[in-house]
């Protein structure tokens, strides 16, 4: 009796914490919108324009006119520029235009600020959340330090296609890993709230399904049914707006014909009324203009009318909206109401920032400035290096060639092995390749004076000429790749000299950095053929061949498999890459990582991911024969599987069992494997749930992640994983769009990666 007594008066008391906490959110919002209200009946038209305009701050800008424009009411925010000193004479320039609106200021913190960490197909191959919130954590606290407010991340598009060069950015091709992480991100962004001074504000991109760009082509049309969107590329922009976004970037591409940018349907029906999203949105780089070219707009005046009407706030790096709106609303073609409900959304985003009640919450005082923004000592060099080695994936290692040991001589070889500008990846904020551990560098500080590192370069990153300039092209700290003038065969001959010598070689070959990026679509997924002449050359040498790869997306590596004895996917690691790699290549650290996308054996079988519907002739492995769906030419299915990746130990699954063979709607029932560490090592392994929804209304995909863990298991431990299954987690959009699960028989299966699993089957009554 008292118990119950004592429990219901903890149940009250708990709903009274609720109520209080909805009550408090609830004033809180109205004080904002009261405050926003109040501000936007004081601004006259041209200061609302004003807030509309994000403007590129490049290093040629002439910063008074500038910092005229900003007094004058004609900026909103800027980005680009990212350093206190930068930043406060702009800010001092908000503070002395008429209303005092503060400014904010935005940056692509996309994996570090200062200290970079994987790029995002490095992070999502950690499979591990709380090494991702790290990231997210001490990006927004660098970037804050150094007076940034917002950043234009997470970027959450999947991506199935990876001639794609921004495959590299994203989380790679599966909805449920993606929406977990980009998740993460945003609360770790943001922190508890994105007035924090130690927040910054995540704008969300890119909305929507830029990663399903026709042929991997940046840029490119999106044609893509609705069941599809829903299914497979909407939810994770979802989960970041429902973990709290604060905004919202528009894609550059078009979605069934209408572009991203002039889309009332994408932006105001599903984002905003459907989602009841009421952040700021962002289009693109220059996207309004764009809006000709795509063929939907005359002109300027058109294109900032079609843009503002679809529910596009903000202009990144604006002319049109400056120039055109005055003379919309002047003809009645934009409404007075329309270019307020923009301006009130970026306004909502500055006081949701903070900036209201302190504009220099971030960029602080003066006298406060640090001597050297670029300093070592600012960097959080042991976070970048403890998540770097967790997104490592050991592809191979035959006959235990790795870990190596720190002994006898290590030839090290390939264009990589010294690049300190790829170690960092694209899109790395304001990190600096000076600060870059190298492979080499890494390798060297590892193993001391205890063995001994010969180096050669071995060859180019290309020997493609047109290739070469157009990546020098890109603008980045130039020059972004060196080009060792000697023929190709003198590098080789080098190498393998230094292979010769020695008792394993180590070639760090792939892609550099700017293959993987905007605008970088590729037509072949295979390493350049210099680089692949020098590994031939140096497997004939008869040495053990480790190769470790550096690349921004998949790579068709079914001939390199061939000659190696361990490969390494590293991705672009980061600042502390070099020490992360050594750290696995020496086995002070068991590699745990695993796919987030699926390895095609060549170009001709994309778009290859594991999800991918069920048909009436699926080829069956080990079953070949006519009048299936496959290629004859080449063995089907991937090279690796997503999910897939290699330990120093091994793992076993024992059979699943399910709690229950019959599930109730409301209810839940339990998988569970036993997982055993069987070999000599301790070990981390990602323990993977999917579902197969086996007879449903349309066709469902072969299967879907649901759920996984990551446990680290002792030399011999065995341990319980047990997942529950709930109706949530066999809901999908129907042909009508509904949202259910329907009853009947599903398949659950477990495993290790997403091909060699256990499977059972229940029914949802
Ligand atoms: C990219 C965006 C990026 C923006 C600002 C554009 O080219 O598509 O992802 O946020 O530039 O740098």
């Amino acid at each position: 009796m008292k118990k119950l007594c004592l429990l219901g008066l903890l149940v009250s008391l708990a709903s009274q914490v609720a109520l209080a906490d909805t009550s408090a959110a609830a004033v809180q919002l109205q004080e904002k919108k009261a405050f926003v209200d109040k501000l936007l009946g004081q601004m006259t038209q041209d200061e609302k324009i004003g807030q509309l305009r994000l403007i590129s701050i490049g290093p040629e800008m002439p910063r008074e006119k500038i910092r005229e424009e900003i007094a004058a009411g004609r900026i909103g925010g800027t980005f680009n520029s990212r350093t206190a000193p930068e930043n406060r004479p702009m800010q001092d320039a908000a503070m002395r235009s008429r209303l005092k609106i503060p400014m904010f200021f935005a940056y692509d913190t996309i994996h570090g600020n200062r200290t970079i960490f994987p790029i995002g197909l490095g992070m999502a191959s950690s499979w591990d959340m709380q090494a991702i919130a790290k990231v997210g954590r001490t990006s927004a606290i660098e970037a804050a330090a150094d007076s940034l407010d917002m950043t234009f991340a997470p970027m959450v598009d999947i991506a199935r296609d990876p001639r794609w060069g921004r495959t590299s950015e994203g989380f790679g091709e599966d909805t449920y890993l993606t929406s977990k992480i980009g998740k993460v991100m945003v609360r770790s962004f943001q922190g508890s709230s994105p007035a924090n001074p130690d927040s910054i504000m995540a704008i969300v991109k890119h909305f929507a399904l830029y990663g399903a760009v026709e042929g991997g082509r940046d840029y490119n049309t999106v044609d893509m049914s609705l069941p599809k969107m829903y299914n497979d590329y909407l939810p994770p922009y979802r989960a970041a707006i429902d973990a709290g976004a604060g905004g919202v970037m528009v894609a550059l591409n078009s979605i069934n014909g209408v572009p991203a940018t002039s889309n009332t349907w994408l932006m105001n029906d599903l984002l905003r009324k459907e989602w009841g999203f009421n952040g700021v949105t962002i289009s693109d780089h220059g996207a309004i203009q764009e809006l000709i070219r795509h063929g939907v707009a005359r002109d300027g005046r058109e294109a900032a009318k079609l843009a503002i009407k679809a529910g596009i706030d903000m202009s990144m790096n604006d002319t049109l909206y400056g120039e055109e709106l005055p003379g919309l609303l002047k003809s009645g073609e934009v409404s007075q109401a329309e270019l307020d409900q923009a301006v009130r959304e970026v306004l909502g985003a500055k006081y949701d920032m903070g900036l209201f009640k302190d504009p220099y919450v971030r960029i602080g005082k003066a006298e406060n400035d640090v001597p050297d923004y670029y300093a070592d000592s600012r960097l959080h060099r042991d976070a970048a290096r403890d998540v770097a080695r967790r997104g490592l994936v050991l592809l191979e290692n035959r006959e235990q060639t790795l870990p190596l040991k720190k002994s006898g001589t290590i030839a090290l070889v390939g264009p990589l092995a010294d690049a300190p500008i790829d170690m960092m990846g694209s899109w790395a904020a304001d990190g600096k390749p000076v600060h870059s551990v190298t492979v080499r560098e890494g390798l060297r500080r590892a193993i001391g004076d205890k063995a001994q590192l010969v180096y050669a370069k071995g060859s180019n990153i290309t020997g493609d000429k047109a290739m070469f300039d157009y990546l020098n092209f890109l603008n980045f700290d130039a020059p972004e790749i060196v080009n060792d003038p000697r023929p190709a065969s003198v590098l080789i001959d080098e190498a393998v000299k230094a292979a010769q010598g020695a008792d394993v070689v180590v070639a760090v070959v792939g892609e550099s950095r700017g293959m993987s990026h905007e605008s970088s679509s590729r037509t072949t997924l295979e390493i350049p053929a210099v680089q692949r002449d020098l590994i031939k050359a140096l497997k004939a040498t008869g040495k053990p061949l480790v190769l470790v790869l550096m690349n921004g997306r998949p790579l068709s590596i079914g001939w390199e498999r061939e000659q190696a004895d361990a490969i390494l996917e590293t991705w672009f690691s980061g600042t502390e890459g070099g020490n992360a790699i050594a750290d696995v290549l020496f086995g002070d650290y068991n590699p745990s990582g695993k796919l987030p996308i699926t390895f095609p054996r060549s170009v001709g079988q994309i778009p290859m991911y594991y999800n991918h519907m069920r048909i009436g002739r699926p080829f069956t492995p080990g079953k070949p024969g006519n009048y299936t769906s496959q290629y004859f030419e080449e063995p089907n299915g991937p090279l690796y599987p997503f999910g897939y990746g290699l330990s120093y130990t091994d793992f076993s699954v024992s059979p699943l069992t399910l709690s229950s063979k019959t599930l109730k709607k409301g209810d839940s029932l339990q998988a569970s494997v036993k997982v055993k560490n069987t070999g000599k090592r301790d070990g981390e392994t990602v323990v993977q749930l999917y579902v197969q929804d086996v007879a449903a209304s349309m066709s469902r995909p072969v299967k879907e992640l649901k759920n996984f863990q990551k446990i680290l298991l002792k030399a011999g431990e065995e341990r319980t994983v047990t997942f529950r299954i709930s109706e949530d987690d066999l809901k999908f959009y129907n042909s009508q769009l509904k949202y259910a699960a329907e009853a009947g028989e599903f398949n659950v299966q477990v495993g290790l990666d997403s091909e060699s699993v256990q499977q059972q089957s229940f029914e949802l009554l």
